[in-house]
């Protein structure tokens, strides 16, 4: 079985690595980068520090605008997916590079396997939100985190091929949180020691593109009574540059990091605040308290269990959440897995090829489906 991976933007980098890893074990992988992210801080430093293959194919797209940027993949694609005739085409999240990743293929009739299927916000302004929508419903197998995630897709009338499996993002926080607390030289890189400071990232279009929900999150964050680290998404910089805003003295801007220095400041955090949908899931995982904002997550289940808060981007509620999580430590339930997603995807496609020996596409189980011209 032949696969061909598509990744593009930074969380699609970390969630790659184990099932790369797994994959290339048993499988083939072509490897296709399309460019979304190309900063070396967004980009080569997670393919040096995870062990990423070097692209088979890296499509330059760089950024744009929604349309253009999508339908520049979607044009670079194409040929790369006729050329090297995968069985199956593999997406990951909810990014302009997942959905076109996920478009080329089915417009080819290649079945596309999508990892982190089956979340919602319900915020169709959000750009993740059509993504993971439209990819949910190209996908041949859908490999759900969650049995939340699972009813969502049984809800949208999609049964076949759903599959949970846990998060991929535990599976790579288990393989490098060791080496992390070993070799990053943070928060001391920073002057500061664990639990003395909090850790915060933004970087979502609905807060960075809006200047007054920007200015709630800086005032919020100025307010705490501890210094705050945020490692600064570059559309982050640039808007803050484009609204004149600048962080309280208490903020310490530095430029993004890598998944070491990222894990490692996120476990010595006192807790954390983000809109990033992986950084919600790290915390839980690593134990620190977070504080969501946003209006709407879609990892529904850290919020049920109390270890992450909703707060918006009003100074007020961002200073209550904090608040609400000193006065309490709620138990700590396993919410997606326990760190064998990776696994468990490949033992799903290993069962395809068992059921359909020498059956070239294995995944639709389809023998003479051929590539359209
Ligand atoms: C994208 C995803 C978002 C994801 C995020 C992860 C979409 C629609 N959004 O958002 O879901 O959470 O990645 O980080 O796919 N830029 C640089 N250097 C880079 C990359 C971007 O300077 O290496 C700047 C450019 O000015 C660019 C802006 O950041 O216009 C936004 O980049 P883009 O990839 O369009 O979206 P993200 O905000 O990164
Ligand atoms: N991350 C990182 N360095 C940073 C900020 C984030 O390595 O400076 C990692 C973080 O640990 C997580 C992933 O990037 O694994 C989350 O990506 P991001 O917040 O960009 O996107 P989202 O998850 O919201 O789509």
């Amino acid at each position: 079985m032949r696969f061909l991976t598509v990744v593009g933007a930074r969380p699609q980098f970390i969630k790659a690595a184990p099932l790369c890893e797994a994959l290339r074990h048993r499988f083939d992988e072509v490897f296709v980068h399309t460019g979304q992210h190309y900063d070396d801080g967004m980009s080569a430093v997670f393919f040096e520090q995870l062990g990423l293959p070097k692209p088979d194919h890296h499509l330059g797209v760089g950024s744009g605008l929604h349309g253009a940027q999508t339908g520049a993949m979607l044009t670079r694609l194409e040929p790369v997916m006729r050329r090297e005739r995968p069985d199956v085409v593999l997406v990951y999240g909810d990014t302009n590079s997942t959905l076109a990743g996920a478009l080329a293929a089915a417009k080819l009739q290649i079945p596309v396997a999508h990892v982190e299927a089956g979340l919602r916000s319900f915020n169709r302004s959000m750009p993740e939100e059509i993504n993971r929508v439209l990819t949910d419903h190209l996908s041949t197998w859908l490999f759900a985190p969650s049995s939340h995630a699972a009813q969502q897709l049984a809800a949208e009338g999609i049964h076949a091929g759903v599959h949970v499996v846990g998060d991929i993002m535990l599976d790579a926080v288990q393989q490098h949180a060791e080496r992390a607390r070993r070799f990053s030289p943070y928060p001391q890189a920073v002057k500061l020691c664990a639990g003395t400071f909090y850790l915060c990232t933004v970087h979502r279009a609905e807060n960075t593109d809006v200047a007054e929900r920007l200015q709630g999150i800086l005032d919020g964050i100025s307010r705490l009574d501890q210094p705050v680290v945020l490692p600064l998404h570059p559309r982050t910089r640039k808007r803050l540059a484009e609204f004149g805003l600048t962080p309280g003295p208490n903020v310490r801007v530095i430029e993004p990091v890598g998944y070491l220095d990222m894990l490692q400041l996120e476990r010595c955090a006192t807790a954390i605040l983000t809109d990033s949908g992986g950084v919600q899931k790290e915390a839980y995982y690593l134990e620190v308290p977070c504080v969501t904002l946003r209006e709407q997550t879609e990892w529904v289940e850290t919020v049920d269990v109390r270890w992450n808060v909703l707060a918006s981007t009003d100074p007020d509620a961002i200073t209550a959440a904090v608040e609400r999580h000193r006065q309490n430590r709620p138990p700590h339930p396993p919410l997606y897995g326990s760190g064998d997603t990776a696994e468990r995807i490949v033992q799903v496609f290993e069962g395809v090829v068992r059921d359909h020996p020498g059956c070239a596409r294995a995944g639709s189980a389809r023998e003479d489906t051929a590539v359209p011209q």
